[in-house]
């Protein structure tokens, strides 16, 4: 797909790897849509992508409510008349065991909670449902076809003291290639990203430090990626018409 002058919405753009999509995208002429659930960071997006030149237009969407996503993906369409990308990019972390065990008494001290568990699997799993539902939607009335990409992660594998987490990305590389085959009579190509350990507010803050380090030193190529190798990586599945049915795996070599 030639990128300039298409329309291309990125949910949970605000900043991290959203944001350097977008910025991708732009700097290629194609007009951006900025959403995600925090409205200042939507404003600050679209003011910052605007000062380098870029098209881009801001809309606050919650990805795990179902109204707020249908209202979204309208407003894209009334305003602009297309819709040729959508990436399926929010997503949050809260981590956790299964289960925790106090060796000195025998007993559980800690088990990861329902809400543990369903805050994100409200947005990891069902946010991306929505939004590639309507996205889906939309691109197969306008008959223009289109370019989904679920963002999955490397933790899809079962990445231990992310039960939820990596329940939810299992879902979504799984939806990704399950949609590519329904959804290809609308020449829709569905094709997803599963990072590894990327330098963004996700890993440098809200992951357990201990941990990340741990990770670093398994990491092949023996650093963090940064958010614009991904979003190169979103490039190349929007132009390359081969690229369907697949979930890039683009971690610097590490494996889980
Ligand atoms: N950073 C990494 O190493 C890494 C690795 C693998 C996968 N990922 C995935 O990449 C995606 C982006 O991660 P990131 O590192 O940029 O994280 P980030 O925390 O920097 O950005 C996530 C964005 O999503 C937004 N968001 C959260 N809940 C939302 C909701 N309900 N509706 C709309 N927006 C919402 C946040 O406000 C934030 O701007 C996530 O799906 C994440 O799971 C990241």
């Amino acid at each position: 797909m030639e990128i300039k002058n298409k329309v291309a919405v990125v949910t949970g753009s605000a900043g991290g790897l959203g944001k350097a999509m977008l910025e991708r995208l732009g700097a290629r002429g194609a007009i951006c849509i900025v959403t995600d659930i925090n409205a200042d960071g939507v404003q600050n997006a679209v003011d910052d992508l605007k000062s380098k030149g870029m098209q881009a237009h801001g809309i606050v969407c919650n990805v795990a409510q179902e109204e707020s996503v249908e209202q979204l993906f309208q407003k894209i369409r009334t305003d602009h008349g297309r819709l040729d990308v959508a990436v399926l990019n929010a997503g949050i972390l809260r981590d956790g065991l299964l289960i925790r065990f106090n060796k000195a008494t025998g007993k559980i001290k800690g088990k990861m909670s329902l809400e543990q568990w369903q805050s994100v699997i409200d947005v990891n799993l069902t946010g991306v449902f929505l939004t590639a539902r309507e996205a889906a939607a939309h691109m197969a009335e306008l008959g223009n076809g289109g370019v989904i990409v679920p963002i999955a992660s490397v933790a899809m594998h079962g990445n231990p003291g992310q039960t939820n987490y990596s329940a939810a990305k299992a879902g979504v590389a799984a939806m990704t290639r399950l949609w590519t085959r329904e959804l290809s009579k609308f020449q829709i190509r569905v094709a997803g990203i599963a990072p590894g350990f990327i330098a963004t507010e996700m890993v440098m803050k809200d992951m357990n430090q201990k941990a990340l380090e741990a990770w670093k030193e398994k990491i092949p190529i023996g650093r963090l990626g940064e958010p614009d190798e991904i979003a190169h990586t979103l490039e190349f599945i929007v132009e390359n018409d081969l690229v369907s049915g697949v979930v890039l795996e683009i971690s610097g070599g590490i494996h889980i």
